[in-house]
């Protein structure tokens, strides 16, 4: 939680000092109060006091409540700029921290759960910093002088003051250590509960088809339920705080007349009036501490929230990408560079436009985390400039896997990966990623237009150009299907393109890759949904108007990738052959197999 404070600004800083400066004026003038109190008690019991004096003494204490309830609106308007200004910078931190993920590190979080971090997480840290500014902050000040102030009326009072405390410290003890494992717990569910609805709100309606409502009600119950059992406990824990806080304040003030009647009716008739008057002082001491008290109380139930909540927050913002992985940023300068500069990896390795092969695996092998067993097994190929390299495989072969690989989506176990001659995890990632057309298998659209989810994103080189959108369109047959609608290119798409169908999705995810004009194409399967036709001639148009583009193709049916200039056969992470396909077809089992299944033979 105090690790927090560092992303606080210096002007933060500054208003936190603001803070801490008018709590303490607030409590320095409530404590010119009790003076005045006295005085007007003395006034009030002897006879012939002037009444100009009580009210004067009056005016003063009501002067002093003014200007502390004008320092308290002070301290509430600092402190909620200094907590706002703080989720404010959290969000915008975790938002790009987890923009710079790798695979890898996403998989270590669910989405629902980094959701659940960047918005009800923050909101928990942000009301302690607000509270604890108002209320905590004071608690120091507001005791010291509630205790010097009863100390100073006598040894009594300390008695009935440390008995009260002490009993009170020991209930909201006992409440804190039910409480405080039950705040962790919630957190907790929180994310289950955002993942089990996420879950079943995407799959709305394969749930709705097969019957399966009950099936994710009780799966969402038994998140509510638990949920809902840690907050009983703690509410119950803390529902005893209130009662016990108003037993311990009244019980003291009770102590307090309790005591003074005992010393009024010892003291002689000279001494009683002071008595009376020290006891009524006695009392707003006791309110000030109780105050005190009061403010832990509110604050305290927060602290075991704030601080897991704290605690998730740092969890996203201190992960450190994998060795050689981290997606570190660069100067504009430097675009087009890869980490450490210069042309030559230095070991003879050619690199950058002077080396033919555009992507190469070296004996690659790679697990993903968690797996029992690898997905890639000593894979190496290598692919040239303006070649048409294809994979085919069975199902879960590892096709996708390899095409993550290339864009070091996930780092290789072991194995290098190499794009132009250096390793993929030497480029700066704006630079690696210029050099990318990439295609992926679930097209992924965005809210907003066709125009913008094709002219989507940057290749340094500057803002698309309309024909240059136009064209991509036309190559990818997006225009097919614009030109009947009456916005065309303009036509809206509502999140996650859903107001789309799988083929029209996949034809704008082609067009975005074509539109940036890339070095390298990766398709990974994704001429699937197109109808046989438009897989033909979007190929076609490739071929003819990016001829020289460098293209990985993973594919399913053969009849889409027998133009390519070789094809990789895969099979359970490992390569069973590379060639043509009339070589694949003479010498390759397993392509027969495929072939002969997709009945080719
Ligand atoms: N994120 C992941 N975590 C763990 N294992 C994974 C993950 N993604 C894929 N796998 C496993 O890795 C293997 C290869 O999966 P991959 O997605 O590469 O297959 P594929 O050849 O692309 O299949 P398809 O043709 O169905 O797209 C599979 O056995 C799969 O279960
Ligand atoms: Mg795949």
């Amino acid at each position: 939680m105090f690790g927090l404070l560092r992303y606080l600004k210096a002007r933060e800083w500054l208003q936190v000092l603001l803070v801490l400066l008018f709590a303490v004026l607030q409590v320095r003038f409530d404590l010119l109060v009790p003076d005045h109190m006295r005085r007007i008690t003395v006034l009030v019991q002897t006879p012939g006091s002037p009444l100009s004096d009580i009210l004067v003494a009056g005016g003063f204490m009501l002067l002093f409540a003014l200007l502390s309830l004008a320092c308290v609106i002070v301290v509430s308007f600092f402190a909620s700029r200094v907590s706002s200004g703080l989720s404010l910078r959290l969000r915008d931190l975790i938002f790009s921290k987890v923009g710079s993920f790798s695979m890898e590190e996403f998989s270590r979080f669910s989405t629902s759960s980094l959701i659940a971090r960047s918005t009800n997480d923050i909101t928990q840290v942000q009301q302690f910093t607000m509270s604890a500014m108002q209320m905590l902050l004071k608690v120091p000040i507001l005791a010291v002088g509630g205790f010097v102030g009863i100390a100073g009326g006598g040894a009594e009072w300390a008695v009935a003051a440390v008995i009260a405390f002490v009993f009170v410290l020991i209930v909201v003890s006992c409440a804190m250590i039910v409480v405080i494992p039950q705040f962790r717990k919630m957190q907790g569910l929180v994310d289950k509960i955002g993942h089990t609805a996420r879950e079943s709100l995407a799959g709305r309606y394969v749930v709705r088809a097969f019957n399966a409502e009950e099936f994710h009600e009780e799966r969402f119950e038994e998140a509510n339920l638990g949920f809902t059992h840690a907050d009983k406990t703690t509410n119950r824990a803390m529902a005893v705080m209130g009662p016990v806080m108003s037993l311990g304040t009244n019980g003291v003030i009770l102590a307090a007349y309790i005591i003074g009647a005992f010393l009024i009716s010892s003291a002689g008739e000279a001494e009683a009036l002071g008595v009376f008057s020290n006891m009524v002082v006695m009392t707003f001491y006791l309110g000030l501490l109780f105050t005190a008290v009061k403010f832990i109380i509110k604050v305290l139930p927060r602290v075991p929230r704030a601080f897991s909540s704290a605690r998730r927050i740092f969890e996203v913002l201190e992960t450190v990408a994998e060795p050689g992985l981290g997606l570190r940023e660069q100067a504009p300068a430097q675009r087009g560079t890869r980490v450490g500069g210069g042309q030559d990896a230095g070991d003879g390795v050619p690199s950058g436009d002077s080396c033919d092969t555009v992507i190469s695996f070296d004996n690659v092998s790679f697990r993903y985390p968690g797996a029992s067993a690898d997905a890639l097994e000593g894979v190496s190929f290598a692919v040239n400039r303006g070649e048409s390299v294809a994979i085919i495989g069975s199902t879960g072969c590892g096709k996708s896997t390899l095409v993550n690989l290339v864009m070091r989506f996930f780092p290789a176990t072991t194995g290098e990966v190499l794009i132009k001659g250096v390793n993929v995890k030497e480029y700066e990632r704006e630079a690696l990623y210029d050099l990318f057309g990439f295609v992926p298998q679930r097209s992924v659209l965005f809210r907003g237009t066709i125009r913008s989810n094709i002219a989507y994103g940057d290749n340094g080189r500057g803002a698309y150009r309309a024909s240059d959108i136009e064209n991509a369109a036309r190559i990818a047959r997006v225009d097919q299907f614009t030109d009947s609608l009456a916005d065309g290119l303009d036509a809206a798409v509502s999140q996650r393109g859903s107001n789309y169908s799988g083929g029209q999705k996949q034809r704008v995810a082609i067009a975005r890759a074509v539109c940036r004009d890339p070095e390298i194409f990766v398709f990974d399967d994704s001429f699937s949904a197109l109808d046989g036709l438009t897989d033909q001639e979007v190929r076609k148009a490739l071929t003819h108007e990016r001829a020289g583009v460098t293209r990985l193709i993973v594919a399913q049916r053969i009849s889409s990738i027998m133009d390519a200039d070789r094809i990789i056969v895969m099979d359970e992470g490992r390569l069973v052959g590379v060639g043509s396909h009339p070589e694949l077809m003479g010498s390759c089992e397993i392509y027969k197999e495929i072939a002969a299944s997709q009945e080719l033979l």
